[in-house]
């Protein structure tokens, strides 16, 4: 039984810095789908960059999301995963009805491959991808890259930079999420090169935001660590925003 259908006392962000520690609740959004973003995210994200009755494509759509809002504010979506598990749940989380909603299109696929998308058909792309091997999402899908350590990761992520990059519209935006890594001690900034891998795909770097990280499931164990070798916790990710 939903109970509320928006977030109250909603308001766009409007700096380069985003914190939401209640992570948000309305509609059938929980956060029971390991390293889901917040729909906060996703509703500035499609408020700020598309239009009512827009296509919304989200290659990694994990447990939806991103879809869940884009009905709510009736925009359409396609939502693409690897996991037939991710696009259950995701179908379930939809299963909702409430007036003049979005259309949603799943696709158990590829990142790396939309065959089925044309070229320039879509109006926003907004995803959060695995943060390579950091959360694995499956132990026996092949083409999972969240199986992958970064340098494959890496090289996995040229192929979804251009599959966004052909698929998009000119002069639209793709907005991606990324979080960075501790190795042996030293920071891995996993971000930062999936930045510029996006960037050599051809985008322009339009935004670069701060996402504050709350209740971050590993937390008591990293303080534990961060106070014995004298490092720093890891509390953001960044969310970029790029133009084509
Ligand atoms: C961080 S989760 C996405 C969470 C989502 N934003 C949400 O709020 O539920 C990343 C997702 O990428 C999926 N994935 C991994 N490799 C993929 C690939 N090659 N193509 C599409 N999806 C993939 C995983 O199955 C997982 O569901």
């Amino acid at each position: 039984m939903i109970k509320k259908w928006a977030p109250e006392n909603f308001e766009l962000e409007t700096t380069t810095i985003w914190s939401f520690p209640n992570r948000g609740n309305w509609a059938t959004h929980d956060g029971k789908y390991r390293g889901n973003w917040s729909p906060y995210i996703s509703r500035n994200l499609l408020l700020r960059y598309t239009n009512i009755g827009d296509l919304v494509l989200d290659p990694f759509i994990g447990g939806g999301t991103t879809a869940i809002e884009a009905k709510l504010l009736q925009r359409n979506c396609i939502g693409v995963d690897v996991n037939p598990k991710s696009l259950e749940l995701c179908k379930q989380k939809c299963a909702f009805s409430c007036p003049n909603s979005g259309k949603l299109c799943l696709h158990l696929g590829d990142a790396r491959r939309l065959d089925f998308l044309s070229d320039e058909s879509v109006d926003f792309i907004c995803t959060h991808p695995p943060y390579a091997d950091m959360i694995i999402y499956s132990k026996d899908i092949q083409a999972d890259i969240s199986r992958l350590p970064v340098q494959e990761f890496l090289k996995e992520m040229e192929k979804v930079a251009y599959e966004a990059f052909r698929v998009l519209k000119n002069n639209k935006f793709c907005a991606i999420l990324m979080g960075d890594m501790r190795k042996k001690g030293h920071i891995i900034p996993l971000s930062f090169y999936v930045m510029q891998i996006f960037i050599n795909a051809g985008f322009s770097l339009k935004e670069m935001i701060i996402k504050e990280q709350h209740n971050c499931k590993a937390t008591g164990f990293w303080r534990t660590r961060s106070m014995q070798y004298n490092f720093l916790l890891i509390a953001h990710e960044h969310l970029f925003v790029f133009h084509k």
